[in-house]
């Protein structure tokens, strides 16, 4: 029998690049006893009120998605839904986005409805603030999270969260949903720009740091808000690559890659999670009982609040068909422990609630436990004291402070992966033609989630907010930069101008990429970048100038048909208001690139391998040995990779001891040095691969990493200390192990070989003698 060692999965939910700890799971008695005295005071209809969610839709003048402008409330609905229905949480935007004093007067006009209500109960306002704020006019919007992992600096993303959490309760909203901790295994998914890309540790740490970022270290303060952990799970597994589809994840993937980020996240004080709009292995996970009963709250003691994403209980009949009625699916999904359905757009939700519950359909218990839940996040948040701070509290609102880290967020976002013959930086004489669909829309910086769902309206509304051209024109004036459109998003328009023009310029920066969307709306079925921006790039190549190709897009479209043509590519994602800016001051060498890419970008539509390919999979099909070009993984550019201007040799990559035991630490040690010419910023990355393992084990894992600042000449010694938690995996029994033998830790193109120690067996005295 190998000798594996069995972990306890906390000790492993902890991570090893955490610096920060938050509140654990753990109860105060003040406000368990608070609860018991409302709860005890509760009827039927009130609990089942408390645990509907609807969207601001259905308390304003006008129909669902169809309200009059501008959106005002409805006195007469307002009364009903909280009155006659009791409802606990009202959720988002209506149909346009609103100043922060105007939603400070919505959270107002609601809550003095609630303080009417026989047991006074707050109503918990939710909304998706998952960029900044992004439905309250004139706040901070920084890069999308696929952007914010593009930094590698937690930090910085931390920072972030704190700006959203500052803001969203200026507007008197104390919850957002967000951070989504979705492993995006598969990029054409139109959600991937929402996700911190195909890795867990990634995942791990950016949405603790967002977490941390938005809770702080109480979230009931005025400056903080709860974080909604989504979608609870495999949400971005979908085998289809298709937006609310079916994953097939078996338990042992299921816990080492889909459940690691949201078990820290719980550990660490995150309070809501929703849960996945899809599901996988065939179980919806809105009626899966082992995963949000079993698992979430049983299994990790999570004592905060489960809510349904938009519809999802509704969807259980309608969409997912493992309930004959709505009826059956409010039973289903509250009994598998749903807490609060976003229903979002009936009372039908409610009714059937409270005729299951006296039915006898949905044990009292259950009911008593979701509200108990809800109520202990709303007194967490400080409801019960007050609706929320003047205005005048928040002179940081929408200011320069905050647009500076927006701005650094952005810089640091923007990942230069290629950079032949030296094109960029760019020097600041050149004359610049600008072209393509993505260089005169902010909506293609800004993404979705901005102002509306599908951010369609940010042209109008980010209108002082400066394009990629109109970054370029403030950056080297506007008499030596051109620009002709040649293409926009469906067809080639100008091609034959641009291609005219070329001849005058001495450079070409070429913006193409996506336009701004979400969710459905966003689903593609083939990720190569569409045709006529290919045939623009190839129109524009044949001139002889250098174009250097800018990417502002959600999910890595693919780009090989052309890329060799490209003298330079800088990835932005959706780099965020300050996008175009942060671009304009990378290409003109303002500010050293150093984003680096969270997910693998690939090369082929049918060649789609995350960077912790197995073993098997490394092998070179044409000799079937390993070596040669691997095809498998053959990425245009690969998980981690970015350019600087500056370069970074790394030497001497060494471990403290060559065998380590199972309660020691191993330190792994690598020389930075900056041997360019500038300071630049560099994600040190470091990579395990466990050579032997009773599962296959994968190439190489990400195991840690720190973002570094170097001058040029300057060198650094990084350290990274690893316990056996750092190498362990989920074995063939579905738990947490860590087998001793031979590792691989590998730092740049550097390896170090090292050892975790058999257990000494203690020989057993021999007895001498007759
Ligand atoms: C999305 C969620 C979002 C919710 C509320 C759903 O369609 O999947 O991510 O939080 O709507 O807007």
């Amino acid at each position: 029998m190998s000798i594996k060692f069995y972990l306890r999965p906390a000790l492993f939910a902890l991570g090893m690049t955490l610096s920060f700890l938050l509140p654990a799971q753990k109860l105060n008695p003040a406000i368990e006893k608070r609860i018991d005295a409302l709860l005890a005071k509760m009827t039927t209809e009130e609990k089942a009120g408390e645990m509907t969610q609807l969207s601001l839709d259905m308390i304003c003048v006008g129909s669902s998605y169809n309200l009059t402008q501008p959106n005002t409330i409805d006195p007469a609905k307002l009364k009903k839904v909280i009155q006659d229905y009791h409802v606990g949480s009202i959720l988002n935007v209506g149909t346009s986005a609103h100043t922060a004093a105007r939603w400070q007067e919505i959270i107002t006009e609601i809550q003095a409805e609630a303080a009417k209500s026989r047991l006074k109960i707050p109503v918990l306002y939710g909304i998706d603030a998952i960029h900044g704020v992004n439905y309250t006019l004139g706040t901070t919007l920084y890069p999308q999270p696929l952007g914010v992992a593009a930094t590698w600096n937690p930090a910085l993303a931390e920072r972030l969260g704190t700006i959203t959490a500052y803001e969203c309760r200026a507007s008197g909203i104390p919850w957002t949903f967000s951070p989504a901790m979705d492993l995006c295994r598969y990029p054409v998914w139109s959600r991937t720009w929402e996700s911190f890309g195909e890795d867990v540790l990634m995942n791990k740490t950016f949405g603790l740091a967002m977490i941390k970022g938005y809770q702080g270290n109480n979230m009931g303060d005025a400056f903080h808000i709860a974080a909604c952990m989504k979608h609870f799970t495999g949400y971005g597994a979908a085998v289809s690559g298709k937006d609310r589809t079916y994953a097939w994840i078996p338990d042992r993937e299921l816990r080492e890659y889909y459940l690691p980020q949201y078990e820290a996240a719980i550990k660490n004080g995150a309070m809501t999670v929703m849960i996945n709009s899809a599901g996988f292995n065939g179980i919806p996970s809105h009626a899966n009982k082992a995963l949000i009963t079993g698992i979430l709250k049983s299994e990790w003691g999570f004592k905060g609040l489960v809510v349904s994403d938009w519809e999802d209980v509704k969807y259980l009949t309608t969409r997912h068909k493992v309930a004959a009625t709505y009826k059956e699916a409010v039973q289903m999904a509250i009994n598998a422990g749903i807490d609060m359905a976003m229903v979002a757009n009936d009372l039908e939700f409610t009714q059937y609630l409270i005729e299951s519950i006296k039915e006898g359909s949905i044990p009292m218990s259950r009911i008593n436990d979701a509200v108990r839940r809800i109520l202990r996040v709303k007194i967490m948040l400080g409801l019960f004291e007050k609706t929320h701070d003047p205005l005048s509290n928040y002179p940081k609102f929408g200011g320069e402070e905050f647009r500076q880290t927006s701005l650094e967020a952005a810089r640091e976002a923007l990942i230069l992966a290629k950079n032949q013959d030296k094109a960029l930086p760019l020097s600041k004489s050149s004359k610049v033609l600008v072209v393509g669909p993505t260089a005169t829309s902010i909506r293609a910086l800004n993404g979705g989630w901005t102002n509306t769902w599908q951010g369609e309206l940010s042209d109008e509304v980010y209108v002082a907010k400066n394009t990629i051209l109109e970054a370029i024109q403030a950056a080297i004036g506007a008499d030596k930069v051109s620009y002709v459109e040649g293409a926009n998003f469906e067809a080639l328009t100008t091609v034959n101008d641009a291609v005219a023009v070329a001849a005058n310029a001495d450079v070409i920066v070429l913006c193409l990429g996506e336009q701004s969307y979400t969710e459905v709306p966003g689903t593609i079925n083939d990720l190569t970048l569409d045709a006529p921006q290919i045939e623009l790039a190839h129109a524009l190549a044949k001139t002889g100038k250098p174009v250097i190709l800018v990417l502002a897009e959600g999910r890595p479209r693919l780009i090989e048909a052309f890329e060799a043509e490209m003298k330079a590519v800088l990835i932005a994602f959706y780099p965020g208001m300050e996008g175009g800016t942060a671009i304009a001051d990378v290409l003109f060498g303002d500010v050293n690139p150093s984003g680096k890419l969270p997910l693998t970008y690939p090369r082929y539509a049918n060649g789609i391998v995350p960077y912790d390919y197995k073993f098997l999979e490394a092998l070179d099909p044409a000799t079937g040995y390993p070596g040669g070009k691997n095809k498998f993984y053959d990425p245009q550019y690969a998980f981690g990779f970015g350019l600087s201007y500056t370069n970074f040799e790394y030497k001497n990559l060494t471990v403290n001891k060559p065998a380590f035991n199972k309660n020691e630490s191993l330190e792994i040690s690598v020389q930075v040095t900056n041997t360019g010419g500038r300071q630049g910023q560099e994600a040190v990355q470091l990579y395990v691969s466990d050579l032997f393992a009773s599962i296959a084990p994968s190439v190489r894992r990400l195991r840690g990493f720190q973002k570094i600042s170097l001058q040029a000449g300057e060198t650094r010694t990084v350290t990274f200390k690893i316990t056996m938690q750092d190498l362990a995996f989920v074995g063939i029994d579905n738990k947490w192990v860590t087998e001793p033998g031979d590792f691989k830790a590998m730092i740049g193109e550097l390896s170090v070989d090292f050892k975790l120690n058999k257990p000494v067996v203690k020989a057993t005295p021999k007895k001498v003698g007759p």
